[in-house]
C-alpha cells in the first residue's frame, strides 16, 4: 500500500531570523540581520542590493558554507544546525550548485578538469548506482555558454568572463536541485550575459530547479519571478520580476 503524506516541505529554502555577525577585532559587522525568507521549489529569485548589503553573506549562509550567528536555515525540511559537519557537506554536494562571485576555480586544473572534479565530488559517479558524467550534457552546457573551445585551458589562461562561464557549467553539470549564483553575469558583456541568463532560466524550468541569483544588474534581476532587495543586511523590499519573455533571445540557444 502506498501511503500518501502531505509531509513534503512546502519550502525548499526557509530561513528564520537569520543573522550573521562578523567579528573583526573589536569591531562587529552585522552582515545579515534577522532575515526570514521562504522559497518554494522551482522558484527563480533574484537578490539585489548595494555593495556590502549582505548578499554574499546570505548566499554563504543558505549554502551552509558559514554558520549563522542566530536564526535558522532549513533546506528541503532539513535544519542545517541539526546536521553534523560531514552531513551538511553531503547535503550541500548533493543538492546545491554554487556559482561564486570570485569563481573559485582550481588553478592547476583545466576548465574541463574543474567541471569533472565537481561532478566527482558530488558523489554522483560513485557507488553501485553511480552515474558517469553526462558528456552530452556537458557539450550542451559548453555550447550554450560558449566555452567549448576553451575546455583544455587552465583558469589563468581564460578571460574573467570565460572563467565565470566555466564556473556556471561546473555548477550545473550535476543538475542540482538548488542553484545559488552570486553575480553570475558580473564580468560578462551583454551577449554573454544574456546567454548565461538563458542557461540559468532554462535549467530552472527544465529541471524544476530552485534558483537564487544575486546580481547588481536590474536587467538580469528582471528575469526572476521574484526580486528581493537587500539593504544593511535586511530584505527591505520584494517585487515581482517582469516576464522572462522580455529577455533578448540567446544567440547560441539550442533548439528545445
Ligand atoms: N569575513 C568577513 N569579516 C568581516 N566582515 C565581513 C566579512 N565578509 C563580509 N564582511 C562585511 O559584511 C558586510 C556584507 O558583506 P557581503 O560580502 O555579504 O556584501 P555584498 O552585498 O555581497 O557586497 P558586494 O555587492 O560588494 O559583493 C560588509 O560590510 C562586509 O565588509
Ligand atoms: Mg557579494
Amino acid at each position: 500500500m502506498t501511503v500518501v503524506t502531505s509531509e513534503q516541505p512546502r519550502h525548499i529554502i526557509l530561513t528564520e531570523n537569520l543573522t550573521k555577525i562578523y567579528a573583526a577585532g573589536r569591531i562587529q559587522v552585522v552582515a545579515v540581520r534577522g532575515v526570514s525568507l521562504a522559497v518554494e521549489p522551482g522558484e527563480f529569485v533574484a537578490i539585489v542590493g548595494p555593495s556590502g548589503s549582505g548578499k554574499s553573506t546570505l548566499f554563504y549562509l543558505l549554502g551552509g558554507l558559514t554558520r549563522a550567528t542566530e536564526g535558522r536555515v532549513v533546506i528541503d525540511g532539513v535544519d542545517f544546525a541539526a546536521l553534523k559537519d560531514h552531513e551538511r557537506t553531503k547535503l550541500r554536494k548533493h543538492r546545491i550548485g554554487f556559482v561564486f562571485q570570485k569563481f573559485n576555480l582550481l588553478p592547476t586544473l583545466s576548465a574541463m578538469g574543474n567541471i569533472e572534479i565537481a561532478y566527482t565530488v558530488s558523489g554522483r559517479a560513485s557507488g553501485p548506482n553511480g552515474v558517469p558524467m553526462d558528456r552530452q550534457y556537458l557539450d550542451h552546457l559548453s555550447e550554450m555558454l560558449a566555452i567549448k573551445g576553451r575546455l583544455e585551458h587552465r583558469p589563468a589562461e581564460l578571460s574573467g568572463g570565460e572563467q565565470q562561464r566555466v564556473a556556471i557549467a561546473r555548477a550545473l553539470i550535476t543538475r542540482p536541485a538548488i542553484v545559488l549564483a552570486d553575480e553570475p553575469t558580473g564580468n560578462l558583456d551583454t551577449k554573454s550575459s544574456d546567454a548565461v541568463l538563458h542557461m540559468l532560466l532554462r535549467s530552472n524550468r527544465e529541471l524544476g530547479q530552485t534558483t537564487l541569483m544575486i546580481t547588481h544588474n536590474p536587467e538580469a534581476a528582471a528575469i526572476a519571478g521574484r526580486i528581493l532587495h537587500m539593504r544593511d543586511g535586511q530584505i527591505v523590499h520584494e517585487a515581482a520580476g517582469s516576464s522572462p519573455a522580455a529577455l533578448r533571445p540567446a544567440v547560441s540557444a539550442a533548439p528545445s
